[in-house]
């Protein structure tokens, strides 16, 4: 008997959009409320809308360029940017959920920015106009005014905890962190002395707060 016209693309649908759906296309909501094989949820760590966890050091994904957070997910997992917590996270994942776990965040809007009251303090300056005497750009030169972020290749600086932005400029002076393409970062970093790390960190944590689609009300 023939079968009809419809079989074998009725069935293929049936295999692409019933159960098997999850394993063909991955979630990026799911992985990041459920996690996926070893990899545990993302929002254990980075909270319910990816707003970050200063008091463990879990940037904020919400609004964070897709492209940006893809290249982070296989630095960790090729050791190129080391982290022992986020090492095993992104090796378990394969590179279609990266990327759906990395478009996921990015659809969240960014938190808005609280601009720092008062006088200008050495990190905003540093921030603002960088120390040309010794050739170190201003972090808003590719990080935008108040560190909002440009674009999908330059992200967000305000409101990361100061911790973890301490944590990644000695990285890349030490070499922990791949230096990014071009090697900007690593350039701007190897120019900074210890208290300007200090400084612009406590600033960039000073402008941001951490606001989620419940905050504000
Ligand atoms: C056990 C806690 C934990 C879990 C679970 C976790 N992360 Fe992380 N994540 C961290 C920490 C801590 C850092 C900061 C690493 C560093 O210091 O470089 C981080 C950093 C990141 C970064 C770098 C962000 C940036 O601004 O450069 C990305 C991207 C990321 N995580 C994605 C994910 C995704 C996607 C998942 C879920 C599949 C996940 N994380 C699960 C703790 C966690
Ligand atoms: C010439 C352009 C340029 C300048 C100037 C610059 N940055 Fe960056 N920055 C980048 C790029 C590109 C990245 C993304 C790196 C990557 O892809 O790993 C980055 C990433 C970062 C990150 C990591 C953010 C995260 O979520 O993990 C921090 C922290 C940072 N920059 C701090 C600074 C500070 C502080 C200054 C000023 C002293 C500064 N940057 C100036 C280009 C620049």
């Amino acid at each position: 008997m023939r079968r009809p016209a419809w079989f074998l693309p009725g069935i293929l649908g049936i295999m692409l959009f019933g159960p098997g759906a999850v394993l063909a296309a991955p979630s990026g909501a799911s992985i990041a409320a459920q996690g996926s094989g070893s990899a545990p949820p993302c929002a254990v760590c980075h909270g319910a809308h990816g707003e970050g966890n200063a008091a463990i050091g879990a940037p904020r994904l919400a609004g964070v360029g897709a492209a940006y957070l893809q290249e982070q997910l296989r630095d960790f997992a090729d050791g190129t940017r080391a982290s022992p917590i986020m090492a095993p996270v992104a090796k378990a994942l394969d590179s279609a959920q990266d990327e759906a776990v990395a478009a996921y965040y990015a659809g969240f809007p960014a938190p808005a920015v609280a601009a720092a009251a008062g006088a200008p303090s050495p990190g905003k300056l540093l921030a603002e106009r960088g120390r040309w005497s010794d050739g170190l750009p201003a972090c808003s030169q590719c990080h935008g005014p108040d560190g909002v972020g440009v674009g999908a290749a330059f992200p967000p600086l305000a409101g990361l905890p100061a911790a973890y932005v301490a944590a990644q400029l000695q990285a890349w002076q030490q070499g922990h962190r791949a230096p990014c393409p071009l090697g900007l970062m690593a350039a701007v970093a190897k120019k900074m002395s210890k208290a300007d790390i200090e400084d612009v960190a406590a600033y960039f944590a000073s402008i941001g707060r951490a606001s989620t689609p419940e905050a504000g009300k």
